[in-house]
């Protein structure tokens, strides 16, 4: 019996991608997703790319009767990835109670349940955006959590201390907080992949768009930045390196060594300005990428990359995909969507 481990928000960009690494690595994957951000024929894609079904629930995770009907049923749940939140850094700020409602939520009914069910182990989605504007790179796990930059940095950051909490509580869980840097690319088939619903916020899905015709040009926000070109610095990520991490974090888990919470980056490393990911991507797939340069953007940081010593060395985890492997995956999925 392979050991089940529920995905909540499974249908989604990351969450999608870990449910392929998830089985690769001998897990039976169970996605629970109520597709409001994620389109319903995902978990269809995934199944060809396994080459079988993926079970899928459709669900609410902060609907707390669904969810215990839902642990009662899955008697054998062997751990739980949490990636189901909304996360649009500009909504989350025009539409604040509506994150702390789901983001913090969803977190509490899973907690709870997980508390109630004996379900031990949480893999949980955060983000680099718990540090704010960083005085100090690359960052560390030690790094200042600062103030929060938008609601759903906060809600991230407030997530983090509930599980802290509840994992000091010493009530069972055991849990591993990761910090996601910026994900980008898509699965090498072209099955499945980032899915913005409407116009994109994030760059590479912008730039991919922009290439496809499907918008007239990119805005390269801010050239007046304290970095080398005076566009801003990030570290990418390859989502399928990204989706292997989890799976390096349940296998710590399982080892039951470490603390009841621990904290991981889930970066390259690496950090690279948006002039550098543009051309990178006209280079690696020889399409162009119309661009302009336009003011910085509200609320974006001037540098943030991670210092990925921590994960290499106690999850054994190392991105070994490139910026330019993601790039060239990333237009594949978008002239595979276009077909
Ligand atoms: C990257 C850079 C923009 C669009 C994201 C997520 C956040 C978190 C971290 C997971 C910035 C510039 C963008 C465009 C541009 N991930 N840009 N023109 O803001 O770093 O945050 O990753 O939790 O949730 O939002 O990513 O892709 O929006 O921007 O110049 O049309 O690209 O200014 O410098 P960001 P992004």
């Amino acid at each position: 019996m392979k050991p089940e481990i529920l995905v909540t928000g499974g249908a989604g960009f990351i969450g999608s991608h870990t449910v392929v690494e998830l089985f690769l690595a001998g897990y039976e994957p169970v996605i629970l997703d109520n597709f409001v951000n994620s389109r319903r024929d995902i978990p269809q894609r995934i199944g060809k790319i396994l080459g079988r079904e993926v079970r899928v629930i459709e669900g609410d995770c902060t609907d707390e009767r669904a969810m215990r009907d839902l642990f009662a049923r899955e008697k054998s749940l062997a751990g739980v990835i949490h990636f189901a939140a909304y996360k649009s850094v500009s909504e989350s700020v025009r539409e604040p109670l509506k994150y702390h409602r789901n983001n913090i939520g969803s977190l509490l009914v899973l907690l709870k349940l997980m508390e109630e069910f004996g379900v031990k182990n949480l893999v949980f989605s955060s983000s680099c955006t718990v540090y704010g504007a960083p005085e100090v790179l690359p960052v560390t796990e030690n790094s200042p959590v600062r103030t929060a930059e938008s609601t759903y940095g906060y809600t991230k950051q407030v997530c983090e201390q509930i599980i802290q909490d509840q994992a000091a509580a010493e009530k069972g869980l055991k849990a591993i907080l990761l910090r996601y840097f910026n994900p980008i690319g898509a699965h090498p088939s072209g099955l499945i992949g980032e899915l913005p619903l409407g116009k994109p916020e994030n760059l590479v899905p912008y730039i991919t768009q922009t290439a496809a015709g499907l918008r007239d040009q990119l805005t390269i926000f801010g050239d007046d930045y304290p970095t080398p070109d005076g566009t801003a610095i990030r570290d990418y990520i390859h989502v399928v390196d990204l989706a292997r991490a989890h799976v390096a974090a349940l296998r710590r888990l399982e080892s039951g060594r470490g603390e009841n919470c621990e904290i991981f980056n889930a970066g390259t490393g690496r950090g690279a300005s948006v002039k550098e990911l543009v051309e990178a991507f006209e280079r690696v797939t020889g399409v162009k990428c119309p661009h302009i340069q336009g003011a910085r953007r509200p609320g974006d940081i001037a540098s943030i990359w991670a210092d990925a010593t921590q994960v290499e060395q106690v999850l054994g985890w190392k991105a070994q995909l490139t910026m330019e492997d993601a790039l060239r995956d990333a237009w594949n999925w978008q002239v595979m969507l276009g077909k």
